[in-house]
């Protein structure tokens, strides 16, 4: 196998979710917008939706080097001119200033840490334009209860490997969003017992 190719992380899930969040993104977001994508993990997602929009300028990242190696790997890959290097960011560090029309989070808040969300939703709403969105993605519990069996062993297996991850309340996000001027636009329910959270700075 060519070096480069192996450098391309492959996440099943990823591309099992890319096309029903794509379809999400591309009626909440503008034609032309400026997206910091957090937690880019493999890479993948970003590809998929700069290339589907090339109104968007993409900026992956991910505070892993073997993920940002990943990343940089698939943009290089698919020469896509609106597809950004991917930038060093722990959402708990230095955030780059922005600002950006959306910052988007797939799969991040369950697999890290409560304060890891308390700074995402602090920082992008320092960074967000007025009116702009801050998207997630995952699974939630809704009213105190999971929405499946399966997220509840997901949970219990997350907890396992780190006592701080876990499903979070999806109400407790929204709390913790508000008072930086969120509002919970939409929450929508995706394949595989995920949600589409979508959070958007008042004006
Ligand atoms: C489950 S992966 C999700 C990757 C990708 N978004 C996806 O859905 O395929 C979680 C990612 O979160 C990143 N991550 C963990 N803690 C983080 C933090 N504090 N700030 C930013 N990213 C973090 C990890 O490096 C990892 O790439």
């Amino acid at each position: 196998m060519h070096d480069a190719s192996r450098r391309r992380m492959m996440s099943p899930a990823a591309a099992r979710n890319r096309q029903p969040i794509l379809d999400v993104l591309s009626l909440v977001l503008p034609e032309h917008a400026r997206v910091l994508e957090v937690a880019s993990g493999s890479g993948e997602h970003g590809v998929h939706f700069a290339r589907a929009k090339p109104g968007w300028m993409w900026q992956p990242s991910d505070p892993n080097s073997e993920a940002r190696i990943s990343i940089g790997a698939w943009r290089e890959h698919s020469g896509l001119g609106n597809l950004l290097d991917p930038v060093p960011l722990d959402v708990m560090s230095v955030w780059p200033s922005g600002p950006f029309d959306a910052v988007v989070a797939i799969n991040l808040v369950h697999i890290s840490p409560w304060e890891a969300t308390e700074a995402l939703v602090a920082r992008a709403a320092e960074r967000l334009v007025e009116g702009g969105v801050l998207f997630l993605y995952g699974p939630y519990r809704r009213d105190g209860r999971h929405t499946a069996e399966s997220n509840a062993a997901f949970d219990a297996d997350l907890r396992a490997r780190d006592p701080r991850w876990g499903v979070r309340d999806l109400e407790r996000v929204v709390s913790e969003a508000q008072p930086h001027g969120f509002m919970l636009e939409q929450a929508i329910e995706m394949p595989a017992n995920n949600l589409s959270v979508v959070l958007r700075l008042h004006p």
